[in-house]
């Protein structure tokens, strides 16, 4: 080190201590020395202390200020002073490669850290089964599939390879997990949920700590999100974005014990659901945000809002003044805007000079936000550590989302023909969802609502697990709508259930049926005669009641991402099913909102799952 390198670090090292220790050193002293905030040795406490003392109204408010990627360009994203800028689904750069990601990002940081105290962004995005956004990333099963699985510790692992996935690509900070108990199977989100009671989502809360790591700012970690606070999964009728009509103590015993959980496991940053509350937006509730969440959970991260979050409050398009500072005085600390940011910006500067907004709450925000962009040691690597992107949906992490698959498959009836013999057979395989990576990934995958389509990811389909494992002797013939069935064959396994969807758009109120195609395929199977086991890839239980009955074998799939041959480990027995159901089937529809413990009868309750008897 330099002889002028080794005196300003020294100078710094003191600064620090005695910035630390509270008394000020003579001007001079400090006056050619690297600002404090820079020195990567003194207490992030100090850092950020002296970071605010140099920072103007706007840097503040920028830093509170999130921005789409499609809207704001590097240099806009510099010049606005923006915290954050995320991806919201779908939006990916050209190419939507690794290499494209962290290109994409380091140019944000380029400009950034360009600036007069060159404070970094944090990069957001939705790793909610994997870097999903990407192609090419290891797409694990969706929570309903990895509430099944009641393997906490596998749960771990996957946040670990998804937020080693993530960083290879620049992102920092991951919008998941989603935390919600899903009440009412017709809510849309019901597969983002890890289970319909809290234990559910406290047990796999854990994923936290394997996007996080042992330390934010290892290479491999990244910030977790806690999502969405709080009762989204609860609202009347399972409407997404609806109404949670419930009492401050079942909102306490049903909803919160999972952001405790996750507020025990550090949880950098949580996000406020866009329900309501008995009838006030979440978005604007400041006893949910300050009293309960920061107050008696001691959340001291940052909080983020949803997207346009804020502009709901007022129940009006857009948002006002009054809503700015309704939400930011909630304790809102980032407004995911997301597009019009610099008019955010104004709003929040006039209602801070107008005196609606307090600047406690603007120096509370920018304290929390940037105490993590120091524990995520953005300020000393700002840039995507592409090493990493050696692993990137590497076979390791295949083989670990083929795992997760396995285990998350519950087995709900069979009648002797499962597992299926791998040798000297034939086996019929039918039904939309045998040979659709789409359709078995579900939504949140590649764009924001997903899409059917045999290869759209790189992976394995259900089917590609059916061929690959049969063995000698043994022909596998595959026709979606059940063509040619006839006797010479010795079992059909019909993949069924739902096409992609996400959010609002995968709401059901009129019912949890199987849809024509697939009413006809196991009518026309069962009256072949042939042995007919049925698999449902589904965000959700499907209300199959009067098709059990012509049903000899049934595996509930749920959502399984880029490794569906786990699914066919466990149809040939390769793995013998150990899911159980962390939602109670409901034997009709019309039961929903049902739930274990509710005195109503189902089809199969919460906790069941067969396993194959080892003869
Ligand atoms: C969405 C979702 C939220 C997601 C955010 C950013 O509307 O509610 O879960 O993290 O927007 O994509």
């Amino acid at each position: 080190m330099s002889l002028l390198r080794a005196k300003r670090s020294l100078r710094a090292t003191v600064l620090a201590a005695v910035l630390v220790s509270g008394t000020a050193l003579a001007p001079a002293a400090s006056a050619s020395a690297a600002p404090l905030y820079k020195n990567p040795h003194a207490p992030v406490s100090a850092r950020v202390k002296d970071l605010m003392s140099r920072m103007t109204l706007d840097d503040k408010i920028g830093q509170m200020t999130e921005a789409e990627r499609q809207v704001a360009t590097p240099a806009q994203s510099a010049t606005a002073r923006l915290g954050s800028i995320l991806s919201g689904g779908g939006s990916t750069p050209t190419p939507n490669t690794p290499a494209g990601w962290a290109d994409m990002i380091d140019a944000y940081q380029q400009a950034a850290t360009s600036t007069g105290l060159g404070i970094p962004i944090v990069y957001g995005a939705d790793t909610v089964h994997g870097h999903n956004n990407v192609y090419g990333a290891t797409v694990f099963p969706h929570n309903i599939g990895l509430g099944a699985a009641n393997d906490p510790r596998l749960v771990e692992k996957i946040g670990a390879v998804t937020a080693d996935e993530a960083a290879a690509t620049g992102v920092k900070w991951g919008f998941a997990p989603c935390l919600c108990v899903a009440r009412d199977d017709r809510w849309g989100r019901t597969y983002e949920s890890f289970g319909e009671i809290p234990r559910n989502a406290v047990a796999n809360s854990v994923i936290i700590e394997g996007m996080q790591g042992r330390s934010l700012d290892d290479r491999t970690s990244i910030m977790a999100t806690a999502k969405h606070f709080i009762g989204d999964g609860g609202t009347t009728g399972g409407v997404d974005q609806g109404n949670t009509q419930i009492s401050l103590d079942e909102l306490r015993r049903i909803h919160l014990p999972p952001f405790r959980a996750a507020v025990d496991h550090g949880v950098g940053s949580v996000m406020i659901s866009f329900n309501s509350w008995n009838g006030v937006k979440d978005h604007g509730n400041k006893f949910l945000i300050t009293d309960l969440l920061k107050g008696e959970l001691h959340f001291s991260g940052y909080v983020i809002s949803d997207w346009d979050g804020i502009n709901q409050i007022d129940g009006q398009p857009g948002f006002t003044p009054a809503e700015v500072s309704q939400a930011v005085n909630a304790g809102i600390d980032m407004v995911m805007v997301p597009y019009d940011y610099a008019k955010f910006i104004d709003t929040l500067r006039v209602e801070v000079q107008n005196g609606h907004v307090p600047m406690s709450r603007i120096d509370d925000a920018n304290r929390r936000i940037l105490t993590k962009k120091f524990e995520l040691g953005l300020f000393e690597h700002p840039y995507t550590d592409r090493s990493l992107q050696k692993d990137f949906g590497s076979a390791a992490h295949r083989a670990l989302a083929r795992q997760a698959v396995r285990e998350s498959q519950v087995l709900l009836k069979n009648d002797g023909v499962l597992p299926l013999a791998k040798k000297n057979s034939k086996i019929f395989v039918a039904g939309k969802n045998a040979n659709d990576m789409g359709n078995q990934a579900g939504g949140w995958t590649l764009t924001w609502q997903g899409q059917s389509g045999e290869r759209v990811i790189p992976g394995t389909t259900i089917l590609d697990g059916i061929r690959s494992g049969a063995g000698k002797g043994t022909e596998v013939t595959y026709d979606r709508a059940g063509d040619g069935i006839d006797h010479s064959y010795q079992v059909a396994v019909a993949v069924v259930g739902e096409t992609p969807y996400a959010e609002g758009r995968g709401d059901r109120p009129d019912g949890l049926g199987l849809d024509a195609e697939d009413v006809a395929l196991i009518g026309k199977l069962k009256a072949s005669g042939v042995p007919l086991v049925v698999v449902t890839v589904s965000g959700r239980p499907l209300d199959l009641t009067a098709q059990l009955p012509s049903i000899d074998g049934l595996v509930a799939a749920w959502l399984p991402g880029s490794e569906g041959a786990g699914v066919a480990d466990v149809l040939y027995g390769d793995y013998n099913p150990t899911g159980k159901l962390n939602f109670t089937w409901p034997r009709s529809s019309s039961q929903e909102p049902i739930n274990v413990g509710d005195g109503q009868q189902p089809l199969f309750p919460y906790g069941y799952g067969l396993s194959y008897r080892r003869h």
